[in-house]
């Protein structure tokens, strides 16, 4: 059977639902697809020229065997033979060198529309707010930005060009079959069809049948998981499930015995269907074009170019039928990458950003009159709460936990913004500085310090990038840190977690530390960066700490009160509000809120409720 410039087709298929919601929720203009290509216009041009040749060169092929079946082979004439053999076979590797170069093009264009698309992602993602990825399901930014785009080179690269070809490949089939046989290709008008609509039920059913069984034997995995893990076992037998898990697991197996059989016979039947069509279809040619009522004096050449011919439209038709669901699934991942795109950052960049100087900053904090409700909350996490941090002084804030002490910080280092009021360093709103100046400015040590996956020198250089390997021994130094990373296998060039090396948690806020020595900003904002740890390592890392914040602005969120006696100002927050403010004599003195949390920390409840 010849195949002409046939390219696969995508699997028969039904629109998702889910793909249906994306699109109805975020609507594509196909003009912002084919924008993407504009700058590939001239390759693009060339693909779809290819395309067109390629369909066009494939129908000379049963013009060519008509030829050497009615007039050279009976006539013996050795020289037509040659001539229509050679443009046979010569006509064949054309078209194959021509298919080369499409796919390469097109995989080409395909890479670098992908490349920009990824690129400006990424970079738009980076822009958006802490606030954005904690609203987002876990995996799902990453799943766009690989997942999603590594898909659409299937789109750009598989689904246009094989729609463009199948497009092409009917039409000039269509167009060759008429000039063979006006009286055959009526004939193929009405079977073909039919038998089109036929093999696609069945592929269709299969198709439903097969997604089934995946799904139950998905089941049947997480049964597995659910019961023969240690964990799984461990609650089975405290629980004394393990009877009802088997009777479950025998349900799931049985419902597998069916699913099973009818996905076999589902695809048995596919095959039986295709390859009575591609019997029957020829045979009822043959019998047309030799009834004498109804062969008008065809050619056998001619029949045999038609045949040819037909068999080789089936797969593009198929195919073709796949288009609007392709459509609409290639139009859904566009949706969602341009969903992210379309996405005005929450804390957005200044557009006229203030001037200023880090080192020449005073370190003044001013939070005036601020009040924050988050997204979708009924009431403010802070309620109308100024504090001002005067330059090199120290403000702490305490009160229980949901009390607002972590938002407060949040603004200050411009995590999120506040709903009303401002917040100002050195007398500039921090809405109008760039966000490198004022991380410059405003540096962070909290509970949840991170580390990047790099070496712990580049982690550290992450925050002073022309810092010298003594500076960052000084900094480590400080952060009494140095002996840990001496103790490394590669020292400075030690990679964070590589080969099972994990740090403790006090270890990570030591080396946090040290990068935020190394960036040297004149205001600090210290959330809690204790709290994880146990009595013995909060010790070692508090005192780094006091090395860290000794002549800066601090900002300090305290897990234990006796860490901020010595603070400048202590305020108490509860419900988002400031109840109480004042130094630690004072705030001892009136006996209220912040004397309550002290005796507690004094002496902790041994039974926390
Ligand atoms: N990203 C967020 N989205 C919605 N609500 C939040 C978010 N972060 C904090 N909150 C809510 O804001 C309030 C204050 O939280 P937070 O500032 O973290 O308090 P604290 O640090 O004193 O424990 C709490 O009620 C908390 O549930
Ligand atoms: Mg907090």
């Amino acid at each position: 059977m010849m195949h002409i410039g046939a390219t696969p087709t995508g699997r028969p298929g039904r629109v998702s639902e889910q793909d249906r919601e994306q699109l109805a929720g975020h609507p594509v203009r196909v003009g912002r697809v084919l924008a993407l290509f504009r700058p590939h216009r001239g390759a693009v041009g060339a693909v779809m020229g290819i395309i067109a040749l390629v369909a066009l060169l494939g129908m000379a092929q049963p013009f060519l065997l008509r030829e050497v079946v009615d007039r050279a082979i009976p006539r013996q004439d050795v020289p037509l033979l040659v001539g229509t053999v050679g443009a046979m076979v010569g006509i064949t590797v054309v078209v194959q060198l021509l298919g080369v170069v499409q796919t390469w093009m097109a995989a080409a264009v395909g890479q670098r529309v992908m490349h920009g698309l990824r690129t400006s992602l990424f970079d738009h993602l980076q822009r958006q707010s802490l606030g954005f990825f904690t609203r987002t399901r876990g995996g799902e930014v990453q799943s766009r930005l690989v997942n999603d785009i590594a898909s659409m080179q299937g789109v750009l690269t598989g689904t246009a060009t094989s729609i463009a070809s199948n497009v092409t490949t009917v039409a000039a089939t269509v167009v060759a079959m008429v000039a063979l046989s006006p009286r055959l290709s009526l004939l193929t008008l009405i079977v073909l069809p039919p038998a089109v609509i036929m093999t696609r039920r069945v592929a269709l059913l299969r198709r439903e049948i097969t997604a089934e069984r995946q799904r139950t034997m998905a089941r049947l995995h997480g049964q597995v998981e659910d019961h023969l893990s240690v964990s799984g076992v461990r609650l089975a037998k405290t629980l004394g499930t393990a009877g009802r898990a088997s009777a479950r697991f025998a349900d799931t197996s049985r419902d597998l015995i069916g699913l099973e059989l009818r996905s076999q016979l589902a695809g048995r039947w596919r095959m039986a269907t295709m390859q009575t069509l591609f019997a029957v279809i020829p045979a009822a040619i043959y019998l047309v074009a030799g009834l004498p009522a109804t062969s008008g004096g065809m050619t056998i050449g001619t029949l045999i170019a038609f045949t040819t011919l037909q068999a080789g439209v089936f797969m593009p038709l198929m195919g073709l039928l796949n288009v609007s669901s392709q459509w609409v699934s290639s139009m859904a991942l566009f949706s969602r990458i341009f969903e992210y795109l379309d996405l005005e950052p929450d804390v957005p960049e200044p557009a006229d950003p203030a001037r200023v100087d880090a080192h020449a900053a005073r370190g003044l904090l001013e939070i005036e009159g601020v009040s924050v409700r988050y997204p979708g909350a009924d009431r403010n996490a802070v309620h109308d709460v100024s504090v001002t941090v005067e330059p090199g002084r120290t403000v702490a804030l305490v009160g229980h936990t949901g009390s607002g002490k972590s938002t407060l910080a949040h603004l200050a280092s411009r995590l999120i913004d506040p709903t009303s009021g401002a917040v100002r360093v050195d007398g500039a709103d921090v809405r109008d500085l760039r966000r490198e100046d004022l991380s410059a400015l405003v540096g962070v040590v909290s509970q949840e310090s991170y580390l990047a996956h790099a070496s712990i020198r580049e982690n550290l250089l992450a925050a002073r990038p022309d810092a010298s390997d003594d500076d960052l021994w000084r900094a480590l130094g400080v952060a009494q840190a140095a002996d840990l990373v001496a103790g490394l296998p590669e020292g400075l060039d030690t990679v964070v977690g590589a080969r099972g090396l994990r740090f403790s948690g006090g270890e990570v806020q030591r080396l946090a530390i040290a990068r935020t020595l190394l960036r040297d900003p004149p205001i600090l904002v210290l959330d809690e960066a204790t709290s994880a740890l146990d009595t013995r390592t909060e010790r070692a890392v508090q005192a780094a700490l006091g090395r860290l914040a000794a002549g800066r602005t601090t900002l300090v969120i305290a897990h234990r009160l006796s860490t901020i006696r010595d603070a400048d100002e202590i305020v108490v927050m509860d419900g988002g509000r400031v109840v109480e403010r004042g130094d630690h004599a004072a705030l001892m003195a009136l006996d209220g809120r912040y004397a309550a949390l002290a005796a507690r920390d004094r002496d902790p409840d041994p039974m926390p409720v």
